[in-house]
């Protein structure tokens, strides 16, 4: 048992807290984290108490530099992290008056722990959200130079994962590209709704005092204020979208990874991820195994778990604050983590992976992907589509039967499906006549593919 006098809150306590319950209610092993940001919201409180007249200068002096001298002291692993004062806000508190005396004891006039871990999470969930913005746009940067690398890189596209049309290399690591470029928007658009200040709701009501949450928003970055004392305290609605938005990321990066283990496969052989990001197997030598794809895969059911996790943390809470919140913290750190490191390792390894284009042009020029391109170019020469289609099916057929690819049918064999059928099928039939006939905004024609680098690198520079 705690003696009840050591604990902030112990006033009204006769009793000391039973320790199994003192462990388990803390959560000091993990927000510990919040330190630097708890710290400069207590900055910005002091200072604003000290602008209305509650704190004279002197005490807010002792203040900031009482805190500035604890961040140090934890940067530098010296600060004695206890249990018994619960979670970072106390101990940091605590440690400052043992530190600077009664100065320290003032520090918390008209603030709540309340509104004190919102506005901590929300100046670091800010702080990670500009991280990954930086790690997605690192991945973006290095999908669009391998783009331009191989916008004349044909491979197979698929559809049902069967041979479907030729298509660019460099169209297909754009469309990750889109992808990735609607993650960022999600997370700028989060961003502004976590970057609205709680400080000053105190314990769910506001406050008596005369504070003026202009000035300390402002002294922490904050675009705006939550505008409902209640509100501000309690959802934490900002956080469950930013785990939304990182298991989108996470889910972009799955589908990925799941295309990079594929086509490292021995049955694709289209790239090779190189040493760096594969490990071998203990007992088959032959082994190179993509670790690092499989992995993400894996941790964006985690992500969606956690997103899962929070939203059913909030949904039965009655207003306003409840210890239920405390819950929300490590769900999100762990999101943050695992979506920052896996940005990160893809952004590391996509620019480095070797694209095995002669592969890829082999693979593209079996299974029939242009029989499409066969089709068009019969309804150019007026047969209706619907006839075109059945025509081209019984050519497919053909080809199946002898073992040729159309491209390798001769002008005589062709013409036995159709009539129209010239010397100028051959150009429509190449890989390179197909992709170049897509030639659209959003289509695979090389042309189309520099476009669109082109716009990426605007983007990316804006
Ligand atoms: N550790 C708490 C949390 O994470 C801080 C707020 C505690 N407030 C309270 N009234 N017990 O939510």
């Amino acid at each position: 048992m705690s003696n009840q006098n050591d604990k902030p809150w112990a006033g009204r306590f006769t009793e000391g807290t039973d320790a199994f319950v003192e462990a388990f209610t803390a959560s000091v092993g993990f927000d510990k984290r919040l330190y630097r940001h708890d710290i400069a919201g207590s900055v910005a409180h002091a200072r604003m108490l000290n602008k209305i007249g509650v704190l004279t200068n002197k005490e807010c002096e002792a203040i900031i530099n009482g805190l500035a001298e604890l961040q140090i002291e934890i940067e530098q692993g010296q600060f004695a992290w206890s249990v018994a004062l619960e979670d970072v806000h106390m101990n940091i508190e605590a440690r400052l008056t043992d530190r600077i005396g009664d100065a320290g004891k003032k520090l918390h006039t008209g603030r709540s722990r309340n509104d004190q871990v919102a506005t901590d999470i929300r100046l670091y969930l800010r702080d990670e959200i500009d991280t990954l913005l930086a790690e997605l746009k690192r991945l973006q940067v290095g999908l669009v130079d391998l783009a331009e690398r191989e916008v004349d890189t044909i491979l197979p596209g698929f559809t049902h994962l069967q041979t479907a049309q030729p298509i660019s290399f460099g169209h297909h690591m754009l469309a990750w590209f889109e992808m990735l470029k609607r993650d960022a928007e999600r997370l700028r658009d989060c961003r502004v709704r976590v970057n609205r200040m709680p400080l000053g709701s105190a314990a769910l009501a506001g406050t008596t005092y005369p504070i003026d949450r202009a000035y300390t928003a402002e002294l922490l970055g904050f675009d705006g204020l939550c505008e409902n004392s209640l509100d501000a305290v309690s959802d934490r609605d900002f956080a469950i979208e930013f785990v939304g938005a990182a298991s989108l990321i996470m889910m972009h990066l799955s589908r990925f990874s799941e295309e990079l283990i594929l086509w490292s496969s021995a049955q694709f052989n289209f790239i090779d991820l190189g040493d760096k990001f594969c490990t071998g197997s203990s007992i088959m030598p032959q082994k190179k195994n993509p670790d690092v794809p499989e992995l993400i895969r894996g941790k964006a059911g985690r992500i969606q778990g956690h997103w899962v996790a929070l939203v059913t943390l909030m949904k039965g809470q009655p207003l306003a604050y409840n210890k239920d919140n405390q819950e929300d913290k490590e769900p999100l750190f762990d999101t943050i983590d695992n979506v920052r490191g896996s940005l990160k390792v893809f952004a590391d390894m996509v620019p480095q992976m070797q694209v095995k284009r002669e592969v890829m042009r082999e693979a593209a020029r079996r299974g029939f992907s242009t029989a499409t391109d066969l089709a068009d170019y019969l309804v150019v020469k007026g047969v209706p589509f619907r006839e075109a289609h059945e025509i081209v099916g019984k050519a497919v057929r053909y080809g199946i039967d002898q073992g040729k690819d159309l491209a390798e049918m001769s002008l005589v064999e062709l013409q036995k499906f159709s009539t129209v059928i010239d010397g100028d099928v051959f150009a429509v039939l190449t890989l390179e006549g197909s992709v170049s006939a897509r030639n659209h905004i959003g289509g695979t024609a090389p042309a189309q593919v520099k476009a669109a680098i082109q716009r990426a690198r605007q983007l990316l520079a804006g």
